[in-house]
């Protein structure tokens, strides 16, 4: 969604900004802007719908400036237009951008129209420049404006300010949404998302709720929601600056689907201390538990729906899977002893974290959540965090996100399992068959050009069902939504054993089936599966493991992946799934990078 990138430096600072809207373009948004202090102290404001190349090709390389902010914004309040684009101006003094949602916008509108204020854009961040505007018209400092305007906004936001009579300094507030401060030498910026700022710095000051803050040349100066001086700790980013390159992949949906047995192998490594499975998770706490609840939205959700097959079976402790725009509108009730565990890779997710501030309320043992973002709103607001390693992700598709995800709650369910008692012996099977997710996945993305061959069986289908039973049930649904998402065919995901309670009835020689298929006890009963989706002429596409004795024939195309059937298989079964729908996506023609309609993190409701 909307991305924030500011900075202050005694360089030219306009294409460092417009570089920093490059880097949050992963995050989903439809217009952009740009306002800067020029070297004859004007200010500039530059505004565009589209992407951040048309507002790249609308700038003066001959106007330069030292202090600036810039937006990419993803619609809410009023269409996506030039004149709704931030940032947003008052008096031809203050440029504001924001990220959030402003819920008594209309109220402080109609206050500030009668103090004479002109609106002429529909969002709710013109009313924040305009109540900034007003407040400062009365006398106050911006230090105190922006205390104020924390008592008078309701919403979450973050937003990003300058004024041009004070041409040294941007002021930031944090309320709800992330921001960071980078620190420089001599220079200091502000973003929404570390990833606008790493080529730049890795020095990072992540802002908590309610905090200020005034960044000049040679300073960050921090103040808490009642204005007075706070410090915050500066930290150095492991982003990777060439995270948000492509590199040579034609997209970052490609690279990142490439990069999953080099990220799975570091997210293995961090949660492993010796012989210690996820050590920042105290024992006592695991060997408590009686019942666990896992909140979490989208790709998310299906880790967390895996993730309910492994715990039970091995851990025996009963496990409830819901997403958090349920969970977060009703009144849940939470047995003893429960463990409530949200996911997400952003850490930004404002339905997750609404689920999350719900649970406060209830009488969960401790919350635990699992994140890809460092610092994020996620990590800060549970009792424990554990991590993924998958280093940014770009694609808005999910893909390294999901399979890392999966590698911890594996990981998670050894850890369970062992506080809980259980055989050494099938704490140690797990062990095992995560140690070989890795190099089983290499081997499945060498099979990508067969499955790009595959995937021109789907390019014109207006429809699709992927099919999976037990743990790999998750999978079907994320093999669904990734062909949704990135190719817009209708894709659904059933469990195998729902085939005949109503989907059979769409089965004919139009459609595709894609099924996952391993060598457990479920698969005598897939197979009855297959036969009813033949025997009405059902297309079929099957990634089976290598001691699935099925064979190719006419209306069924069996691809055999080099995996050996194991607890971790589900991980490694997606990894075709996604390389199909990379694949139909590319031949569609979609931008499946950024597919339409969709955002990276969906921080509103
Ligand atoms: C799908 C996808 C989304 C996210 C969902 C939750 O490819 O990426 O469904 O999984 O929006 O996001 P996080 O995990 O950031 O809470």
């Amino acid at each position: 969604m909307c991305g924030i990138v500011a900075a202050v430096a005694e360089r030219n600072i306009v294409p460092l900004l417009i570089d920093g809207l490059r880097r949050l373009e992963y995050r989903g948004y439809d217009s952009a802007g740009i306002a800067f202090i020029d070297e004859a102290n004007q200010l500039q404001r530059i505004r565009s719908a589209g992407k951040v190349q048309a507002l790249a090709d609308r700038i003066d390389s001959e106007r330069p400036g030292h202090l600036g902010l810039a937006h990419t914004r993803w619609a809410t309040h009023g269409g996506p237009t030039e004149h709704n684009a931030h940032p947003h101006t008052a008096s031809e003094r203050l440029a504001l951008v924001h990220n959030g949602i402003i819920e008594n916008e209309q109220a402080i509108r109609k206050q500030l129209i009668e103090h004479g204020a002109t609106f002429t854009s529909e969002t709710d961040t013109e009313a924040i420049v305009h109540l900034i505007d007003h407040l400062l018209a009365q006398g106050q400092s911006m230090l105190d404006c922006l205390v104020e305007v924390q008592q008078q906004l309701q919403g979450s936001y973050a937003i990003a300010v300058l004024d041009q009579q004070h041409p040294d300094t941007i002021w930031g507030l944090r309320k709800g949404s992330p921001l960071v401060v980078g620190v420089g030498v001599g220079e200091h910026f502000l973003a929404s998302d570390a990833a606008a700022l790493v080529p730049l710095t890795q020095q990072m000051m992540y802002l908590q709720e309610g905090d200020i803050v005034a960044i000049r040349r040679d300073q960050a100066a921090l103040y808490d929601q009642q204005g007075k001086p706070i410090e915050r700790t500066i930290q150095r980013s492991n982003l990777d600056p060439e995270s948000s390159e492509r590199g040579h992949y034609r997209h970052f949906m490609l690279k990142e689907i490439h990069e999953q047995p080099a990220v799975i192998s570091a997210t293995l490594d961090g949660c492993l201390n010796g012989t210690r499975i996820l050590p920042s998770l105290p024992a006592e706490l695991l060997s408590q538990v009686r019942a666990i609840h896992i909140l979490a939205c989208g790709t998310s959700y299906h880790a967390g729906l895996t993730a309910k097959y492994w715990i039970e079976s091995l851990a025996g402790i009963p496990v409830s899977v819901e997403v958090a725009s349920e969970f977060r509108n009703r009144r849940p009730a939470v047995p003893e002893h429960t463990l409530m565990l949200a996911i997400s890779q952003s850490g930004e997710t404002a339905d997750t974290l609404a689920a999350l501030e719900l649970a406060s309320e209830l009488n969960y043992l401790a919350t635990i959540g699992l994140c890809n973002v460092p610092e994020s709103a996620l990590t800060r607001a549970c009792d424990h965090a554990l991590m993924t390693r998958a280093g940014l992700e770009v694609g808005v598709a999910s893909t390294k996100a999901f399979t890392t995800q999966l590698t911890v709650l594996l990981l998670f369910t050894a850890a369970l399992a062992q506080a809980q008692d259980k055989p050494k012996s099938r704490i140690a099977e797990v062990l095992d068959a995560l140690g070989q997710v890795a190099q089983q996945t290499r081997e499945v993305l060498a099979l990508e050009d067969q499955i790009e061959a595959l995937a021109y069986r789907l390019a014109d289908k207006q429809h699709a069902l992927f099919l999976g039973r037990g743990a790999e049930y998750p999978i079907a649904l994320e093999g669904a939504l990734k062909l949704k998402e990135v190719s817009y065919i209708h894709a659904e995901g059933y469990a195998a054993g729902e085939l005949k309670h109503g989907p059979l009835a769409l089965v004919d020689e139009s459609l595709p089936v894609v099924v996952t298929a391993s060598s457990n006890e479920l698969l005598k009963k897939l197979e009855s599966n297959l036969r009813e989706v033949q025997a009405r002429g059902g297309q079929l596409i099957v990634f089976a493991d290598r001691a699935v004795t099925l064979d190719s024939n006419d209306d069924m195309h069996v691809m055999h992946l080099p995996l050996n059937h194991s607890i971790a298989s589900p991980i490694v079964q997606v990894v075709p799934l996604q390389l199909l729908a990379y694949h139909v996506g590319v031949i569609r023609g979609t931008d499946v990078d950024q597919p339409r309609n969709l955002a990276k993190s969906v921080t509103v409701e």
